[in-house]
């Protein structure tokens, strides 16, 4: 089963980004951490991350296309892009929407997520354990689409 997992905006940058936040690690150490995890889990993953919309975008597009499942943690993306929403109301195959903090108890700003509306499901505020999470609920939403 394939599991692609989508990273928007300035995550690649971890490692620069507030540690007391974000957790002190960079983004090939999260890389490295989802593979291994979604490799465990039984799934053939494809993690990818850009700071532009228009190839999340397009990326949004092709696992609809493909019925691929989808982890997404869209970043600063989640709080306005109508664009992403829009394209990840095509998706065929379950999507959970991640983040490593927890947006709520940031700026009031982060407290709206245009996507949350349009995802089976969000895990936010575990740091790493976020993503880990979600590829176990993704396991078992799938076992039980296939029962
Ligand atoms: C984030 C939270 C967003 O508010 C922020 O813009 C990010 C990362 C997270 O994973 O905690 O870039 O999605």
């Amino acid at each position: 089963m394939k599991l692609m997992i989508l990273n928007g905006p300035n995550l690649k940058r971890l490692d620069l980004r507030e540690s007391h936040i974000y957790g002190d690690f960079d983004y090939a150490t999260l890389e490295g951490y989802i593979r291994d995890i979604a490799k465990a889990e039984g799934f053939e993953v494809d993690i990818r991350q850009s700071d532009d919309e228009a190839v999340l975008i397009g990326w949004l597009h092709e696992a609809a296309d493909k019925k691929i499942p989808l982890v997404i943690n869209p970043a600063a993306f989640t709080h306005y892009s109508y664009a992403i929403r829009d394209a990840v109301v095509m998706l065929k195959a379950p999507v959970i929407e991640v983040h490593l903090s927890n947006p709520l108890s940031r700026e009031e700003f982060r407290h709206t997520s245009v996507i949350s509306g349009v995802v089976n499901g969000t895990i936010s505020g575990f740091g790493m354990n976020s993503y880990r999470l979600a590829v176990i609920a993704m396991r078992e939403l799938i076992g039980n689409l296939e029962k």
